[in-house]
């Protein structure tokens, strides 16, 4: 009898952390004895060394099977570059599921091509919603989730907004984190990594932005930074700068306590926030990083997919106004901090749930499409 077969998507930097656990679950069933064949699919939206090759190493995910080499591009661009190149992909590898991470443009154009082949997709990290309409990856997640087969979720909140979308109990399995995971199957690895020259253990904060509402514009951007050089009096400051927010920030003045840098592969990053005495970011993936860390993060954006790294983490959102991050950042230098909890099932094992539930779903004949 033929075995399932499924590809799995990554694309960009976020993504890689998520699909590492599961990459390594399959593995772990096929040595069991357990027949799975698993293809790796790579879109090439980052393509990067420090955002694309370096993570596949510190996260020892093998090459990919499939590369589509796409790059950057507008929206639209890069979802359609992807939807083009993953199609022949399909044809061609007839899997049974497609499995996709995350919210970014691939996780998008790769659930949709899927979809109208007729092929069964799954999606880790469904249900997240900032409610934020001006966000893409916001646009990415109701997209996917609409038309995904599996929705695997982070916490119960996920649950609750996919059953108001109307989604039926089924499809949806509260199982954990596989960004988490992996931090669990790392974290003593890249707390021993020494910390850039001049860094001292909880000493420092770690700066990091990206989010297009953040540095596409050189004004918010200053307003930020504004209040970042206050802090940076009375703490160093450490800024990896994403490729995307490099080109505006040659025109603003920091505090020299404030260091750039280029942007930080996985292990050294995670020593790097493990060590620290806060972060400051817009990401979504650090927000939930630090609250298992038990380290103070504070969001610099005016709302969250991730609501559970508030109500019972290390999270604080601060939006951007200047005198709030300021008025946050000090509360914590002058030792006003919870450890906060850890959710329900962030234990390092959301990568065999997902597959174990994968495995147990029932075998269908290759689709009308693709056959
Ligand atoms: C994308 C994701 C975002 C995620 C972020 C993490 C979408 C809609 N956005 O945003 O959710 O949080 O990745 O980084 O999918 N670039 C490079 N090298 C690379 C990749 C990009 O130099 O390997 C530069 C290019 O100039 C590119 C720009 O960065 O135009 C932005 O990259 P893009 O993938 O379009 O979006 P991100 O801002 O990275």
């Amino acid at each position: 009898m033929p075995s399932t077969k499924y590809l799995l998507v990554a694309g960009a930097r976020p993504n890689f952390m998520k699909i590492a656990p599961i990459h390594r679950a399959f593995s772990s069933k096929r040595n069991g004895g357990s027949p799975a064949d698993l293809l790796l699919v790579h879109t090439g939206q980052h393509y990067s060394r420090n955002m694309s090759d370096d993570f596949f190493r510190d996260l020892s995910i093998p090459e990919p099977d499939i590369n589509l080499e796409v790059g950057s591009g507008s929206h639209a661009e890069q979802t359609a570059r992807i939807m083009i190149a993953f199609e022949p992909a399909c044809l061609e590898h007839r899997p049974d599921w497609v499995i996709v991470v995350g919210d970014v443009n691939s996780t998008l154009a790769c659930a949709i091509t899927a979809k109208k082949l007729g092929i069964r997709v799954a999606h880790v990290e469904a249900g997240l919603r900032s409610r934020d309409m001006s966000m893409p990856e916001e646009i990415n997640r109701l997209c996917t989730d609409a038309i995904s087969d599996l929705l695997f979720t982070t916490d119960p909140i996920a649950d609750e907004n996919l059953r108001k979308e109307g989604v039926v109990g089924e499809k949806i399995h509260f199982v954990g984190n596989t960004m988490i995971d992996t931090l669990f199957h790392l974290i003593s690895r890249a707390r021993e990594l020494p910390l850039p020259d001049g860094f001292i253990p909880g000493q420092y904060a770690v700066l990091t932005l990206h989010r297009p509402a953040n540095v596409d514009s050189t004004d918010r951007l200053a307003l930020i930074l504004g209040a970042i050089n206050t802090i940076a009096e009375r703490l160093p400051v450490i800024f990896p700068v994403h490729p995307r927010t490099a080109p505006r920030l040659k025109a603003l003045e920091l505090h020299p306590h404030i260091r750039i840098v280029d942007p930080i592969s996985y292990l050294p990053f995670l020593g790097l926030i493990a060590h620290s005495r806060m972060v400051l970011t817009d990401s979504g993936g650090i927000q939930e990083e630090t609250t298992v860390l038990g380290i103070p993060c504070l969001t610099m954006r005016p709302n969250t997919e991730r609501p559970i790294t508030c109500e019972i983490g290390t999270n604080v959102l601060v939006g951007t106004d200047p005198r709030r991050i300021l008025h946050e950042a000090n509360m914590i230098l002058d030792g006003h901090t919870s450890s906060g909890t850890i959710p329900d099932k962030w234990d390092g094992h959301a990568d065999e749930r997902i597959v174990d539930i994968l495995y147990n779903q029932p075998l269908r004949p290759p689709c009308l499409v693709c056959a």
